[in-house]
């Protein structure tokens, strides 16, 4: 096993591990370096594939202000948002976003050189920015990992997963990476461990998530004994592309609803005012639920979006990415109906963490989509994820830089025995059906742990990811990225499956069929490895 040690670790290439990446560098003081470890190509990511944009609440848009905003993202965050999150959030996005503009990424701008903004479900005013059209994410992809690539003070470790941390005594000392192609492990000291691993999409049979999208971040925390919050909460968006091209579905944005496409069957009949009086544009998780009843009730995989009702040149215009995929499959959007489906796209629960990034554990941080920092509650407001990724990647180097980054030299016991689990190499491993227990895990989380829930279904969950961790015996050391993933999920969706257990109501995404009522006591869950639920807490 190599050894080595930098003054900070940063996991993940997304926006929020990419941007924290150039703010650390260029404000703290890292005297043995900043490494940036990613398990795929730098970049590859949820943020890649960001399509609606990033809300931010500019002061050159007069018909916006951070109390709309902050009010907007309470409203769909059905009770569990905190206000000096969001307020904290809302007020830094202009700051945040004239930044991003200074490491090169561009936002689309009309004739007169201002932005443009869309509008996305339960958005009471035009603030999300978006870049290429419906290429947001991509499009800031490319120009941060231009910038980090540029950057010669920042060490990249591609293909390399980070599989284990080094927590002792509440505090984190480094972290364990295992590079895929050649196999080998590698001990890394450090003070400052920052997650950016996002997401936990590919739990699902149905997400618009790519591969790389399985917890591992959340998974590798709750081991090392981090809190974590509101495990039960996942965000499925009504509008996944119903075709099966690969691992996940294609997305199609919210922003063609907020265009003006509207949600119909077959035979072009709308259904959404049945439902809510905002129709295409009520939160995300009522549209969902809507979208996966006509399902059921009709008997079909999918519904539609009719966008034939905006102008053709617009639609082409302002969807580029989405009117060629759907072309390359035969519909034509400006004159054809987009089968359309509900699938799992984001995690609010997670590694819980505050506006500086810190965790219960010293010296471990988590931002972004794998952080559960109150912003979102029970459902995330369209367009507020990128946004959170950039506040908190930027508010945790301000905070960095008041702190002296002493890289640990004494390396006890305890930390000794979790490199152990690692570095023996004479441990035989067999072989084990990985694709085909990942393809079971995702069943299992679909029909049971879905959009809607009961106790039943949830016992079943619980009692089928039993089965699966019997005959997955690794809890440390595996043998491939493939069954670092796999374990990663199983602890994920047992975590998901018992906290939607134990919240006995329905509040935003976590629908309760046996609880149809949201409770009026309003309540965190909060959960930890040695402590178990710490009960439900304020
Ligand atoms: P990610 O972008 O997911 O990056 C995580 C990184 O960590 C990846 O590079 C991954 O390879 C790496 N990683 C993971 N595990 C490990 C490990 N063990 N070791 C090393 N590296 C690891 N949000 C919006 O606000 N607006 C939108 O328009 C929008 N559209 C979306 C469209 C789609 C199709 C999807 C899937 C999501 C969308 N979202 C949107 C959500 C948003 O994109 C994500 O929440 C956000 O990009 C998460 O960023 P992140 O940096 O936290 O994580
Ligand atoms: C979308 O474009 O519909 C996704 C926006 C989001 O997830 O915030």
């Amino acid at each position: 096993m190599r050894y080595s040690k930098y003054s900070t670790i940063i996991i993940g290439s997304g926006i929020a591990g990419l941007y924290s990446a150039l703010k650390m560098e260029q404000q703290v003081k890292l005297p043995d370096g900043l490494l940036l470890v990613t398990k795929s190509k730098l970049g590859e990511s949820n943020s890649k594939y960001a399509q609606g944009g990033m809300v931010a609440v500019l002061k050159e848009n007069k018909a916006d202000s951070t109390s709309s905003h902050i009010s907007d993202t309470i409203k769909a965050g059905a009770g569990l948002s905190e206000f000096n999150t969001v307020k904290f959030i809302s007020e830094n996005s202009d700051k945040v976003v004239k930044d991003l503009l200074k490491f090169g990424v561009e936002f689309d701008r009309d004739e007169n050189n201002n932005f443009c903004f869309t509008k996305e479900a339960a958005h009471s005013v035009r603030r999300i920015l978006h870049s290429g059209g419906d290429a947001t994410g991509r499009m800031i992809e490319l120009a941060l990992c231009k910038k980090v690539s540029e950057n010669e003070n920042i060490e990249i470790y591609e293909d390399t997963d980070a599989v284990e941390l080094l927590v002792t005594s509440g505090e984190c000392k480094g972290v364990i990476v295992y590079n895929d192609n050649t196999q080998e492990y590698e001990t890394i000291y450090s003070p400052v461990v920052i997650l950016a691993t996002g997401g936990i999409g590919q739990l699902y049979k149905y997400t618009t998530n790519p591969i790389g999208a399985t917890g591992d971040g959340v998974a590798l925390a709750y081991k090392a004994g981090a809190l974590m919050q509101d495990m039960e909460f996942v965000q499925f968006h009504p509008t996944a592309l119903a075709v099966d091209t690969g691992e996940n579905r294609f997305l199609i944005s919210e922003a063609v609803r907020g265009e003006g496409a509207k949600l119909c069957d077959a035979d072009g009949v709308e259904f959404m005012s049945k439902y809510d009086d905002r129709r295409e544009l009520a939160p995300r998780d009522i549209v969902t639920r809507a979208n996966f009843n006509e399902m059921k009730e009709n008997n079909v995989d999918n519904v539609y979006l009719n966008a034939t009702c905006i102008d053709s040149t617009k639609l082409t215009r302002r969807f580029p990415t989405i009117s060629k995929k759907c072309l390359e499959i035969g519909i034509d959007i400006a004159h054809d109906f987009i089968p359309v489906a509900p699938a799992a796209h984001y995690y609010m629960g997670g590694v819980k963490a505050n506006l500086r990034g810190e965790t219960s554990i010293k010296g471990l941080y988590a931002i972004g989509e794998v952080a559960c920092t109150g912003l979102h509650g029970g459902n995330r407001l369209a367009s507020n994820s990128l946004l959170e990724c950039v506040v908190c990647a930027y508010s945790v180097s301000e905070y960095l830089k008041s702190i002296e980054l002493k890289t640990p030299k004494q390396i006890n016991e305890s930390i000794k025995s979790i490199i152990d689990n690692y570095s023996n190499e004479d441990l035989i491993l067999d072989e084990l059906n990985i694709p085909q227990m990942k393809e079971r895990l995702k069943d299992i989380m679909w029909d049971n742990v879905g959009i809607f829930r009961d106790e039943k279904s949830l016992m079943t969950a619980i009692s089928e990811l039993k089965n699966l961790q019997k005959e997955f015996p690794r809890m440390h050391k595996c043998l491939n990225r493939e069954e670092y993933e796999f374990r990663n999920m199983l602890i994920v969706g047992m975590l998901i499956a018992n906290c939607a257990l134990l919240r006995k109501e329905s509040r935003g995404a976590h629908y309760r069929t046996d609880y149809p009522e949201t409770s009026e006591k309003c309540v965190h869950s909060v959960i930890t490895k040695e402590q178990g639920v710490l009960d439900f807490v304020k």
